[in-house]
């Protein structure tokens, strides 16, 4: 929606939650304090008495006490739930038992011999018993016996351990762990930390001494939980989960395509998150766990059209899954990406706020059907990164990665129950302590754990300090501050309402595996690009259509599409030819331009493939697959160590091709007749399906064939099935190492 301020937020906090504030409430139940409806209490005092708000378990009894009421000769209960006494009676007291869950507000009424009445009211959070222990890696973890807080740090390598005793946050120590550490979880008195981008596992017991569990090379791990004895850790890179015992890993298998968080379920199962979603459908799967059996789950792709409250689309980039301590629920934050939307595909254009939207998804954690019904959309914010429930499992606290805020949900009446503003740059951790006083929000890209004391529900959170993750800054001046725009949606420079940032498209750098409809941009169906060892403007002019010659040239996505007002002044934009995308160099005016082109040119390295051998080489039929990729002429186009032609052949004029993949949803480019495509790089192909500018070949296999009838792309057609079996097997090794 246009222009929410951030204050009218914070006032929705403050009178939106289960419980208005009212003097001191008890942190153990939101209570409002009720309506005391009676008159000055004189002669003949008369006053009714509810008592404080009180947790109830559905089923089980459940007691109102009115007998601090003072006066009363009669009572009478309405229970709040439909039910209640018909007529009044002498007894203070109603025993009862509530069949299902929510807040409710009994009512007492009390009279006098004289006829006189008074009511109070008492609000009963009904809950389901909790049977579960919630257990799911995030970047924070808490090891609530020793009262400590840990927070991985993955652009510095390391786990900051810290203790919260006396409800502030003092550094125990911070352990240097393997390169980029992902999540972290307690497990047997140890500190478990996945650290991706050295395929390992790091044990750290309480004293800090380390020991390293390897997974196999290239296999990218990231979510990592205890269940049974064992640790489970997802495998980003091969869709699959290793299982740890004893410091050593004794088996692995397969659970889903872009493997990403993991949580136990109720029933003993492991539930893994794909952290990008096919188009039809987000997915995760349940997973026995010794591997054998398995289900997939889904969220569904939701049909409506974007307007200024609502967009449609598809919930993507999963991670998390928090499920509730009642084992009854499972919640899922995500964004929505609405690939319905766009002049080619809808009679819209995609706007500020009908791109990206953030949601939170709710299944049954044992059936795993999705309550499609209940899916929670978010107005102003573009993306949900972590989510975290209570310990009865009433309130859910979810963080907003660009939107730099956390928001409170009350589960059991679906409303949402204040933010919390400006957390810091990208939050994307949040743990709360066991007496669910104590709120710990990683705000990454500020590089500074934070606590509140969310204890009084009806009261505005508070801030009780913030302590620096790293021990030093590990990203020069300019990049950290190229990654902190990146990843923002916040600054309204960047972005109307708090929609879009560029992460929320390119998550990590990375693409978000979606094809958007950029017709109304002039150009067309355009699917994302991995930035990841692109280097910025390294491989040539970007985009599919060459269109921009440098990083600079987002100044038009921002002041455009994402309905930023621009990192550059007005006049500093309009000076020259600077605003076309291939007019005067816009580098050197604006320093945040200057640093977002600076972290997009900090991306120089592409993933290892996990195809290639243990030893990086490449495997046999690889590499009789690159001798195929040399006769079939696929070198004239792409060639070098980049393997493109990509470049302009005189000034403003890029080298295109068209190699027979145009089709009617290619569009235009810069408005214009679209004569060909930008040869792309072929390294990282391994992980970027779909394939081709307009995202239509779901494999290499399409791109080599049915994208290819009349040999224009390569000499395809007379090749073997083998041939293009090992021309494949060479194309998905391709990674910028050498051959
Ligand atoms: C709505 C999703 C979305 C958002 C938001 C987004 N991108 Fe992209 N990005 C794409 C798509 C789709 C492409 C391919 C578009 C094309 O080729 O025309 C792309 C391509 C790129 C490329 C081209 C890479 C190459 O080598 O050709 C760069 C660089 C890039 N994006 C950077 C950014 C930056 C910086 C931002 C933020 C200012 C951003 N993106 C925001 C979806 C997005
Ligand atoms: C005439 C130049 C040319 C030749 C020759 C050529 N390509 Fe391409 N290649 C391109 C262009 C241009 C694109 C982008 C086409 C599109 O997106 O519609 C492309 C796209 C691709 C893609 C998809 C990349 C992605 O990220 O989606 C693959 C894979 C590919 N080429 C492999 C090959 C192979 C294998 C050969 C040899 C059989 C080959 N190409 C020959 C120019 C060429």
């Amino acid at each position: 929606m246009r222009g929410a301020a951030p204050l009218i937020l914070l006032a929705a906090l403050a009178c939106d939650g289960p419980a208005a504030v009212d003097g001191g409430v008890d942190a153990a139940a939101p209570e409002d304090g009720g309506v005391d409806a009676g008159e000055d209490a004189g002669p003949g005092e008369l006053v009714a008495e509810a008592g404080d708000g009180f947790y109830a378990i559905v089923g089980e009894a459940a007691r109102l006490d009115g007998s601090m009421s003072v006066g009363a000769t009669s009572y009478r209960w309405d229970f709040g739930d439909g039910r209640g006494w018909d007529a009044p009676r002498p007894e203070a007291v109603a025993d009862v038992v509530y069949d299902r869950e929510g807040r409710f507000r009994a009512f007492l009424t009390v009279s006098d011999a004289t006829g006189r009445t008074r009511t109070d009211s008492v609000l009963v959070n009904v809950t389901y018993p909790v049977v579960h222990v919630p257990r799911a890696a995030g970047t924070v973890a808490t090891w609530p016996a020793r009262e400590e807080v840990a927070v991985v740090s993955p652009d510095s390598d390391e786990l900051a351990v810290f203790s919260h005793a006396g409800d502030a946050l003092t550094l125990v120590r911070r352990v240097a762990t393997g390169a980029d550490p992902r999540t972290v979880t307690v497990f047997e008195d140890r500190w478990v930390v996945v650290c991706s981008d050295d395929d390992e596992v790091d044990l750290i017991d309480a004293d800090g001494a380390l020991a390293r569990v390897a997974l196999p090379p290239a296999s990218r791990p990231h979510g990592v939980v205890g269940e049974g004895g064992a640790l489970f850790v997802t495998l980003s890179a091969t869709g699959r989960v290793a299982r740890i015992e004893g410091g050593v890993v004794v088996s692995t298998f397969d659970a889903i395509e872009d493997a990403r968080g993991i949580a136990a379920l109720p029933d003993g199962r492991l539930l893994v998150t794909r952290w990008r979603s096919p188009d039809a459908e987000a997915q995760m799967v349940a997973l026995s766990p010794d591997g054998v059996t398995s289900e997939v789950w889904t969220l569904g792709y939701d049909p409506q059209a974007g307007s200024d409250t609502e967009s449609g689309g598809v919930p993507s980039y999963l991670e998390q899954v928090a499920v509730s301590p009642t084992g009854r629920l499972a919640a899922v934050p995500s964004t929505q990406a609405a690939i319905g939307e766009g002049l080619f595909r809808s009679p819209r254009p995609l706007t500020f706020q009908t791109t990206v939207r953030a949601a939170v998804s709710y299944l049954d954690p044992i059936g795993g059907v999705e309550d499609f019904a209940r899916r929670k959309l978010f107005d102003d914010r573009g993306l949900a990164s972590a989510a975290t429930f209570s310990s009865r499992g009433d309130f859910l606290y979810v963080a907003m990665r660009g939107s730099r805020s956390v928001e409170r949900l009350d589960v059991l009446s679906g409303a949402q129950a204040g933010s919390i503003l400006e957390v810091g740059y990208a939050p994307q951790g949040l743990a709360l302590s066991a007496d669910d006083r104590l709120l710990f929000v990683d705000a990454y890209l500020s590089r500074e754990l934070v606590i509140y004391d969310v204890g009084r529900t009806g009261a505005i959170p508070t801030e009780l300090g913030r302590a620096t993750i790293p021990s030093a800054e590990p990203l020069a001046e300019d990049i950290l501050r190229g990654k902190i725009l990146f990843n923002d949606s916040a600054d309204e420079r960047l972005a109307f309402d708090s929609y879009i940032a560029c992460a929320h498209c390119h998550l990590e750098g990375r693409s978000d595996h979606r094809t958007w409809d950029f017709t109304d941009r002039g150009e067309g169906l355009r699917n994302t690009i991995d930035l990841l060892g692109r280097a910025g403007v390294g491989d040539g002019p970007l985009h599919w259509s060459a269109n921009f010659d440098e990083v600079q040239d987002f100044e038009h996505d921002i002041r455009g599409p994402f309905g930023g007002t621009g990192l550059m002044s007005d006049a500093d934009f309009h000076t020259g030819s600077r605003d076309t995308t291939l007019g005067d160099p816009k580098a050197g005016v604006s320093a945040d331009l200057d640093a977002l082109a600076a972290y997009v040119t900090s991306l120089d390295r592409h993933l290892p493939s996990p195809f290639r051998a243990d030893d990086g080489s490449l495997p046999v039929e690889a590499a009789r697959g690159r001798a195929v990729f040399a006769a079939a002429g696929c070198p004239t186009c792409h060639l070098g160590e980049e393997l493109t032609d990509s470049g302009f052949e005189s000034p403003g004029v890029p080298r295109l091709h068209d190699v027979g993949t145009l089709g009617p949803g290619s569009g235009q480019r810069l408005g214009g007749p679209l004569p060909g495509i930008d040869t792309p790089t072929l390294h990282g192909l391994w992980q970027s399906a779909p394939y081709l500018h307009d995202g239509s070949a779901a494999t290499l296999h399409d791109v080599l064939t049915v994208r290819n009838p009349a040999d224009r792309h390569g000499t395809t057609s007379g090749l073997s099935a083998s041939e293009l079996d090992d021309l494949e097997a060479y194309l998905r090794c391709l990674d910028g190492r050498a051959d």
